[in-house]
């Protein structure tokens, strides 16, 4: 049953919100489990709808997964790993992108992988041609069959050199997850260096693997046989962090954001400081703030260590109340700007461009995409009817309904609980006035 959520806007968030275990890692520690000969611990795991789905498919292959009642740490056990049937993985896999990077670890363990027709948030192609081209690198046997494709390596995965063509982070996940146990030497350039991939290596690293970080976007590998298990604690997930940072912005508010750590946020905190945000930065937290008015800008979404694509969302939101005209260049997704259509129902000026409004190089501009925004402020929001597109688009459409003069309705929510560990919970905490319902209309 889907929920639907009316919001009254027009009040200000205020409060604190703790952000737990990074999204974008959480699940790929999970996989990384499965590489070991013995139990791995993973502790600061959020209740995502994400890691419910990752549970499933590790427990329909065979991996015992334990969820510690009070503390929520999550205990996962290889030794019994066995072959899923595709039916299985299908049911299980749902829209998640998961399953592409289970296929390294699943050929260590069993000898093969399946991965079905793959789904993700609907912000481009999201293609896995990468993906295929490093495990063929690595001597997988890439088989398309109905409903999927099947993955095998009848001689085992080898180690080998590979070249990205792009950072990609699943990309250079695909291969630390099958480098690792892989016979001899692997070596990645063009890879991505994400705070969320250094956590990954850390994990393996804890477990036993040889993995040295280079600083021209190199990592070395050196394969080993056997890795065990790993104790850790997920980083916190900036993703979120920068989310409820725009949110104090756009609703006048005023959040502590306990876990949001500034070391994996510090091109964020540059830019919320040259919007005119305010902040408090603790060990524990960062608090941000509204101060005053709020300053345009010019912004390109970018690889780590550049700006975000995930941050991008929401603080466009927040552009539309800056004073004066804001340039944002999306250069990691081709279509990340649908969410405005939205935003310019609820009396936001932004118009959208195929030309690269900057100098990032970008693999969009010649290809017709629409990838540019310029945005003009301040315009006053009032609320509309909004079905959510994806997980990031989707709290920014949130966070302009709680901004907003009027009332909202918002459906399709629940793409939110992917990656937002008990959002209405947190919204109510920090003041919001909202009510969920199902789509039956009872009150929940
Ligand atoms: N790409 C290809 N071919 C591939 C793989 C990627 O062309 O085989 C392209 C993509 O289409 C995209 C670019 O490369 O244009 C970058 O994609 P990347 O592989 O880096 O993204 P991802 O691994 O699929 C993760 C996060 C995203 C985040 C990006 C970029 C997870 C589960 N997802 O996606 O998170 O935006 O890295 O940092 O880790 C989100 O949290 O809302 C989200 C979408």
């Amino acid at each position: 049953m889907s929920r639907i959520l009316t919001v009254r806007g027009g009040v200000p968030l205020t409060g604190r919100v703790q952000v737990r275990g990074a999204k974008n890692l959480v699940p790929k520690a999970m996989v990384a489990a499965l590489l070991g000969n013995a139990p791995s611990t993973l502790r600061n795991v959020p209740e995502i709808k994400d890691v419910e789905v990752v549970t499933s498919l590790l427990q329909i292959h065979g991996i015992t997964v334990v969820k510690d009642p009070v503390t929520g740490d999550l205990t996962m056990d290889p030794a019994n790993a066995k072959t899923a049937s595709s039916a299985e993985i299908n049911t299980h896999a749902g829209d998640s992108r998961i399953p592409i990077l289970l296929c390294g670890p699943l050929i260590h363990s069993i000898g093969h992988a399946f991965i079905p027709d793959l789904g993700g948030c609907k912000i481009g192609d999201r293609p896995i041609d990468y993906h295929l081209e490093v495990l063929r690198k690595f001597g997988a046997v890439v088989d398309k069959t109905g409903g999927g494709i099947l993955i095998s390596a009848p001689n085992g995965l080898k180690g080998t050199k590979i070249s990205l063509p792009y950072p990609s982070v699943g990309a250079t996940e695909q291969v630390l997850l099958s480098a690792t146990r892989a016979e001899g030497i692997t070596e990645l350039s063009g890879a991505a260096t994400e705070p969320e991939i250094v956590d990954l290596i850390a994990i393996l690293q804890k477990m036993g693997a040889i993995i040295s970080v280079q600083t021209d976007r190199t990592i070395r590998i050196e394969g080993v046989r056997e890795l065990s298990g790993y104790v850790h604690t997920a980083l916190p997930d900036r993703n979120e962090a920068a989310s409820w940072a725009s949110a104090a912005l756009v609703t006048s508010g005023d959040i502590y954001v306990e876990g949001a750590s500034q070391r994996d946020m510090m091109t964020f905190v540059n830019t919320f400081r040259k919007i005119g945000g305010g902040m408090d930065i603790h060990d524990d937290g960062i608090r941000f703030y509204r101060q005053g008015d709020l300053r345009p800008l010019v912004l390109e979404t970018d690889v780590h260590p550049g700006f975000m694509t995930d941050w991008q969302q929401p603080l466009v939101v927040a552009l539309t109340q800056a004073e004066g005209v804001s340039i944002v260049h999306e250069t990691v997704y081709e279509n990340r700007f649908g969410f405005t259509e939205a935003l310019i129902r609820m009396g936001a000026s932004i118009q959208l461009h195929r030309e690269c409004l900057g100098s990032v190089p970008c693999r969009f501009g010649q290809r017709n995409f629409i990838h540019s925004a310029v945005i003009s402020g301040p315009t006053p929001l009032t609320g509309a009817t909004i079905d959510i597109p994806d997980l990031r688009g989707g709290f920014s459409h949130l966070i302009a309904a709680l901004a907003a003069q009027g009332t909202s309705t918002v459906t399709g929510i629940d793409i939110i609980s992917r990656g937002y560990e008990k959002f209405t919970d947190k919204l109510a905490g920090l003041g919001a006035d909202f009510d969920v319902r199902d789509s039956a209309q009872a009150l929940v």
